[in-house]
C-alpha cells in the first residue's frame, strides 16, 4: 500500500529521520507530507512509533477531476467493498487548493454518495442508505491543482493524542509539534544520556514529557488505539505485535537529566500529573521557578521552550522584557544550546542575539519562529554543527 503521512509544515525532514530510524529509507517528503510503502504491520508500527506525524493514511487512488461527475466516477471506481462494510460509519474529510472543485463540502457529499452506491452495487444490499452503526472510517478527499487524492485514515484520533494529557492548560503545545521540536535540536540522549534538557517555561509539561519519552524509547502510541484495528479488512494482531516491539525497545533503566520548571504552581502540578500518566514522572525534575533565575552547573545542555507569546498588546511589553532577561540567562551558559519557539515579532532583538538558525513553524494557527542558538560545541558535535551552519 502507499501510505501518506501528514506532518506540520517545517517538520518534514525531522519526520523523515524518524522514518529512517524505523527502517523506512525511501520516504519522499513534500510540503507537509511524506510517502512510504507498507503493509498492515507497517501501518501499526508507524502509528505506534512516529513521534511528529499527525496521522497515517492509506492512499486509495489519485485521479484528475474538474467536475462533480468526474469526481463521482473516480470515487466509484475504488473497490470500497475491500475496505468498508455495509455498517461502516463513513466520515468525509478533505480540502481543495487551487482547483476547480473548490466547494470541498459538496465534493465530500458527492464522494460519499459514490462510496455508498458502490457498496450497494457490489455487496448487493439493495439499499442506498446505510445505518452507519459500525466502525468509523474517515475518508479523505483532497484536491490539489485538480488532482484528487482519496485516502483512508488508519489513525482516527490525531496522533498527538498520546493519552497522557488530560487536564486543560492555556496554550499547550501539540505533542507532535513538541516531539518535532525536540528532534530538531541536538538533544541526543542515545549518545549522551547525561546531557541535561531543560524547559524553564514548561507549562503543562509537553516538552519535558516528550523529551523523557524519547530518551527512554517510550513509543508515543503505546497506550492508545487506532481506527484500523476495528476494520474488517485489517488483519488481527498487527497492533499487538507493534506494541510488543515497542515494549521490548523501552529503556526505562536509563537516567536522563530533564528539568521542567514554570513560574505557575498550577502549571507544574498539571505537568507532574501528565508526566505520571505518561510514566515518566520519576525521570523529570520539576520545580516552580522564575525562568529568569535559571542556571546550571552542567557545562553542556539543551534549553528548549515556548515562552509566553504576549499575543495581547498589553502583555507584549512584559514578554519583551522577559525575553531580554532570558537572553542574559542563556548568555551566562555559553556552552548550552537554546531553542525558542515564539511568535513575538523581533524576538532576536529582545533576546539580544541573532539566531544561528531559524525556521518558520505554525503553532496552532500562529506563525512562529523557531530560533536555534548554538553554544560552544563539545568536540563530538563540531561536525554536525558545522554542517547545520
Ligand atoms: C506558552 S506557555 C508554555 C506551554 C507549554 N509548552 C505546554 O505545552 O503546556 C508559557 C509558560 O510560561 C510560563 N511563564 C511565564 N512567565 C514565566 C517566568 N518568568 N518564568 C517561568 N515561567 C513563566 C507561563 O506560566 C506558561 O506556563
Amino acid at each position: 500500500m502507499k501510505l501518506l503521512i501528514p506532518v506540520a509544515s517545517g517538520l518534514e525532514q525531522t519526520t523523515k529521520r524518524q522514518l529512517l530510524t524505523l527502517g523506512y529509507d525511501k520516504a519522499p517528503a513534500d510540503n507537509g507530507r511524506l510517502e512510504v510503502e507498507g503493509d498492515w504491520q507497517d501501518i501499526a508500527r508507524l502509528n505506534v512509533f512516529l513521534r511528529s506525524s499527525e496521522r497515517v493514511l492509506i492512499v486509495l487512488d489519485k485521479f484528475r477531476a474538474v467536475t462533480f461527475d468526474e469526481l463521482y466516477e473516480g470515487v466509484y471506481n475504488i473497490p470500497w467493498e475491500n475496505w468498508l462494510t455495509v455498517d461502516s460509519k463513513i466520515l468525509m474529510d478533505g480540502k481543495s487548493v487551487q482547483s476547480q472543485l473548490a466547494a470541498i463540502k459538496a465534493a465530500g457529499g458527492v464522494a460519499k454518495k459514490a462510496i455508498i452506491s458502490r457498496l450497494a452495487d457490489k455487496i448487493r444490499t439493495g439499499r442506498k442508505t446505510f445505518s452507519e452503526s459500525g466502525a468509523r472510517s474517515v475518508v479523505g478527499v483532497s484536491v490539489f491543482k485538480d488532482e484528487v487524492t482519496v485516502t483512508l485514515d488508519t489513525s482516527g484520533d490525531g496522533l498527538h493524542k498520546r493519552g497522557y494529557r488530560s487536564l486543560a492548560y492555556s496554550a499547550p503545545l501539540k505533542e507532535t509539534l513538541a516531539a518535532g521540536l525536540i528532534d530538531s535540536t541536538f538533544y541526543n540522549p542515545d549518545r549522551d544520556i547525561e546531557k541535561p534538557f531543560a524547559d524553564p517555561f514548561c507549562g503543562s509539561g509537553t516538552l519535558p514529557i516528550e523529551a523523557a519519552m524519547k530518551a527512554l524509547h517510550i513509543a508515543p502510541g503505546l497506550c492508545r488505539d487506532f481506527d484500523f484495528t476495528k476494520w474488517a479488512c485489517a488483519p488481527k494482531g498487527v497492533l499487538e505485535r507493534a506494541k510488543e516491539e515497542a515494549k521490548d525497545g523501552e529503556r526505562k533503566d536509563l537516567s536522563p537529566v530533564i528539568f521542567a520548571s514554570d513560574i505557575s504552581k498550577e502549571g507544574i502540578s498539571i505537568a507532574q500529573y501528565h508526566a505520571k500518566r505518561a510514566g515518566v514522572d520519576k525521570y523529570i525534575r520539576f520545580s516552580v521557578a522564575d525562568a529568569r533565575k535559571f542556571t546550571s552547573e552542567k557545562k553542556y545542555g539543551i534549553l528548549l521552550s515556548n515562552p509566553p507569546y504576549g499575543e495581547r498588546l498589553s502583555e507584549e511589553t512584559e514578554v519583551r522584557a522577559l525575553m531580554r532577561d532570558f537572553g542574559k540567562v542563556f548568555r551566562a551558559l555559553p556552552d548550552w544550546n537554546a531553542y525558542i519557539l515564539t511568535s513575538l515579532p523581533d524576538f532576536e532583538r529582545y533576546f539580544g542575539k541573532s539566531a544561528d538558525k531559524k525556521k518558520k513553524l505554525f503553532n496552532a494557527n500562529l506563525v512562529c519562529g523557531f530560533y536555534s542558538y548554538f553554544g560552544k560545541p563539545p568536540k563530538l558535535e563540531d561536525e554536525k554543527i558545522k554542517r547545520e551552519r
